[in-house]
């Protein structure tokens, strides 16, 4: 039995792929390189000591996708392919739709026809919008703000249907918090296209010496000194939620919607601060105006992961940073620093 795993060289999908082989699953990984490369997927080898196949092939091609379920014994899949820049969606909102809403309709009707019923999807906290924090499972959703985070509603609303159409399926719904950090190898992690838009990959180029600053999106929140909160989450961590989301979708016939996240929050100064001690640098940085969408606190209720999955993260922000810093020191440019 194998784990098909969409997107798996981007960067959670490639550290889901180390602990998925590192808990012995055997795994077939499925991406159209659109945002990773395949260089990725060598440096899991390279941590693992396993091999897995790997197809170049969009999701949207049925055909492709078919034949992939025809060579493999796949009984589980964890989706998570995916366009993911906020700015970018509101800008060609059609080309988010397509991707991703499309894109998992089609992977949808080839598992149905493949009798492949269990799937862990990449959702994100952003499908509460604005909300009560912490942000508990039971909250409304669907109050989002951008195309990226719509077609991550749109998703849950269709796979909540499936399931409701036949209990055969087996669903977990994985709201992400923010995702940072890297493998403590140094050998995989974040490689953003161009200028990053999330606060550690900037963090970290501005340590490194590619950006000359950061700006810190407004420091008038309410918040203890100012700055915006959130719930960071290490990408390991994450990773390892996923192997136990597989397992609890193998056992049990549901749709859950279940939060990773930490369960508690930092803020904007808090994080450069702790790069700052872990790099041994001084982060520049400036105040500039509030970032328009950007509520001021998000963190999760980290309870339902703990009772379900027995989840619990175990890297703080201290071993974030320093993963973080290692890989960005590591491989300055990247994955594309392999191809000069
Ligand atoms: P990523 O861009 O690094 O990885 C996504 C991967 O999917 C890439 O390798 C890309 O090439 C591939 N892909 C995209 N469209 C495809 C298609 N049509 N066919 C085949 N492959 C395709 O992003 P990531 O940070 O690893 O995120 C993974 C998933 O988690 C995404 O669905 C994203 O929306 C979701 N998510 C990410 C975050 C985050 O902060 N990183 C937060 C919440 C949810
Ligand atoms: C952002 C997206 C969210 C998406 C998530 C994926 C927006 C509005 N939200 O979340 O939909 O699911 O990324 O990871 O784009 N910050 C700065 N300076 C920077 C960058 C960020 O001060 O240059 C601050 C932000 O204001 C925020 C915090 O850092 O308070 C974290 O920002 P970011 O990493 O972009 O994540 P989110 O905004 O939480």
């Amino acid at each position: 039995m194998a784990i098909l795993v969409t997107g798996g060289a981007g960067f959670i999908g490639s550290h889901t792929c180390v602990e998925l082989l590192n808990a012995k699953e055997e795994i077939v990984v499925v991406d159209n390189y659109d945002n990773s490369l395949p260089e990725a997927l060598d440096r899991v080898r390279q941590i693992t000591g396993r091999d897995f196949r790997q197809y170049q092939c969009d999701i949207r091609d049925r055909e492709g996708l078919c034949r992939i379920f025809q060579d493999n014994d796949i009984d589980t899949v964890i989706h998570f392919a995916g366009l993911k820049a906020v700015g970018e969606s509101c800008e060609v909102p059609l080309k988010y739709y397509d991707n991703n809403m499309i894109g998992t309709i089609i992977l949808l009707e080839v598992m149905k026809d493949f009798g492949v019923k269990r799937m862990v999807f990449s959702s994100s906290a952003t499908v509460y919008g604005d909300n009560i924090v912490p942000y508990v499972e039971t909250l409304s959703t669907g109050n989002v703000t951008n195309p990226y985070g719509r077609t991550k509603y749109f998703i849950e609303c269709i796979l909540k249907d499936i399931y409701g159409a036949d209990h055969n399926w087996s669903i977990a719904l994985l709201r992400y918090f923010n995702p940072i950090g890297a493998h403590e190898s140094g050998l995989i992690g974040e490689n953003p296209n161009g200028i990053p838009s999330n606060l550690m990959p900037y963090v970290a180029q501005v340590a490194v010496g590619k950006l000359k600053e950061l700006v810190v999106f407004g420091d008038d929140y309410s918040t203890a000194d100012g700055t915006g909160v959130r719930d960071y989450i290490h990408v390991t961590d994450l990773a390892i939620g996923h192997v136990k989301a597989v397992d609890y979708v193998r056992n049990h016939r549901c749709l859950e919607a279940i939060n990773l996240g930490s369960g508690r929050g930092y803020s904007v100064l808090e994080v450069i601060h702790a790069f700052e001690k872990v790099c041994g640098k001084k982060i520049h940085y400036r105040v500039g105006p509030r970032r328009p969408g950007d509520l001021p606190i998000i963190y999760a209720d980290a309870k339902k992961a703990e009772r379900l999955l027995g989840f619990k993260t175990t890297r703080d922000l201290d071993k974030m940073c320093k993963d973080t810093w290692n890989w960005q020191s590591k491989n300055p440019n990247g994955y594309e620093q392999e191809k000069k």
